[in-house]
């Protein structure tokens, strides 16, 4: 209880019940936070220097103390064992008073450990933000080399799980390459209402001493500092939208890896996935289980549940700070490590994968998936669509019984659905004309996915 009394003890007379100090204490999980709250309690220390409140030696003793701290973090392993601090400012206030006396007690002048918690929580997210940005940019960038090395191969392209139409398979890992574009710009933007400073707000009502917060913003590489001191002490919209962004992160990934691990079956046989993401079976000799993917598929759940979490956990609070919010530490932590891991997996899954072209180009022109294309030509014919959809309908039905795909009907069988078909109808019903024939923007028309692919290739190297 030493490190507790330091920080409230006066206004207290008994200790803590042993069972509600270890439920109050955020120690053991917020210790992540230790660096940047030492880097917020250094820039708070030169502004109190700046306002008059602390002499120059004073702020030398109190910084030079502070990286002493960080030091010591790094090279001793046991540093944080042996506290019973009640959070990571506790701790951090508590072993700078050990460390130089009565002048680390002047250091939480005009601070609070509510604004205190949202500068570290800020700082620190502010980072992680940058690093998930990064790793989904790997991801993308194997999704490109994958289109890249198998750049002609075909895929069939489903709605509701049935053979719909020939895609190519770089189209498939350009879709992902576009979820993952937009994730990527949602976490710039969330990125972006972060990096403001919500120090100098205090307990809730700001704080009474002349401390420059714009200065304070700079030195922490903050782009602006917070406008109302009761919002920027209970505002957790941040890590919301955060968690959110991550949310959408594990939706595209999840349906990424349902997808591979359908394609992975032996229904299927698209792909083909490497032993190096994939683990056998303790009683089935023959098995080969696409784990990592149906990992990432998994642990989508998580990520929802901690905003479901944090919305449930903000919803009732009056302002200002309420200890309720200390909850939004584990949820966003966990979700950090969560979204990184799972987007490394999936780039590593990405990079070993090997599509199995000879079998997706046998199911992409089996299954009657040019039918659209035989009903497009009877437009050209000036037939109206709604009345060419139902001859290739009937033309389809005819086929199935005879078991035959269409362009392996002879004319006559064909014109027997009408008259307008004539011997050109073969080479649109072609796998090339119907790929090529989707030639406006954003079509799986060769010509197109290759522009698309240079252009994401540019977009994704002038980031380099
Ligand atoms: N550990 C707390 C949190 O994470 C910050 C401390 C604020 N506590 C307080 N009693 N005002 O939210």
């Amino acid at each position: 209880m030493t490190d507790n009394k330091n920080l409230w003890g006066g206004r207290f007379t008994g200790s803590g019940d042993e069972t509600f100090v270890e439920f109050n204490n955020s120690f053991k999980f917020d210790k992540r936070l230790f660096e940047a709250d030492l880097r917020a309690s250094v820039a708070h220390c030169e502004g109190l220097f700046q306002a008059g409140i602390l002499t120059r030696p004073e702020s030398e003793r109190i910084k030079t103390g502070l990286w002493t701290i960080l030091k010591r973090s790094d090279f001793d392993k046991k540093y944080f064992n042996d506290s019973n601090s009640e959070d990571v400012h506790s701790f951090i206030e508590s072993r700078l008073i050990q460390l130089i006396g009565d002048t680390g007690r002047k250091l939480h002048t005009g601070r609070s450990r509510n604004d205190q918690v949202a500068t570290a929580f800020r700082l620190w997210l502010r980072e992680e933000i940058i690093e998930i940005s990064k790793i989904t940019r790997e991801l993308q960038k194997s999704l490109l080399d994958a289109a890249e090395n198998q750049k002609e191969a075909v895929l069939p392209g489903y709605t509701h799980l049935q053979r719909a139409q020939p895609i190519l398979w770089a189209h498939w890992c350009l879709a992902y390459f576009e979820m993952f574009a937009r994730d990527r710009e949602r976490l710039d933007e969330v990125w972006r209402r972060v990096n403001v400073l919500p120090l100098g707000s205090a307990a809730l009502a700001g704080t009474s001493y002349e401390i420059d917060r714009e200065e304070v913003a700079k030195e922490l590489g903050f782009e602006g500092v917070t406008s109302n001191s009761l919002d920027a002490v209970s505002d957790r919209d941040f890590a919301i939208e955060f968690v959110g962004t991550c949310a959408l992160v594990m939706v595209h990934l999840s349906r990424f890896a349902e997808d591979l691990i359908l394609y992975a079956s032996s229904e299927f046989q698209f792909v083909e996935l490497s032993d190096a993401v994939s683990t056998g079976s303790s009683i089935m000799p023959q098995k080969k289980n696409p784990d990592a993917l149906e990992l990432i598929r998994g642990k989508a759940g998580r990520v929802f549940g901690h905003q479901t979490a944090l919305l449930s956990m903000m919803k009732g609070l009056p302002l200002a700070y309420n200890k309720d919010m200390q909850e939004d530490k584990e949820a966003v932590f966990d979700t950090v490590d969560t979204v990184k891991i799972s987007l490394q997996v999936a780039a590593i899954v990405m990079k070993n994968l090997r599509l199995r072209e000879e079998n997706t180009l046998k199911a992409a022109t089996k299954g009657y998936l040019n039918a659209t294309e035989l009903a497009d030509y009877l437009v050209q014919k000036n037939v109206p669509f709604r009345t060419a959809h139902d001859v290739v309908g009937k033309t389809v039905l005819y086929a199935i019984s005879v078991g035959k795909e269409l362009d392996e009907l002879s004319l006559e069988e064909i014109r027997k659905f009408s008259k307008d078909i004539d011997e050109t109808v073969f080479a649109a019903l072609s796998l090339e004309q119907t790929l090529a024939s989707k030639n406006q923007i954003g079509g799986t028309s060769p010509e197109r996915v290759f522009e698309a692919l240079e252009t994401a290739r540019e977009q994704i190297n002038i980031e380099e």
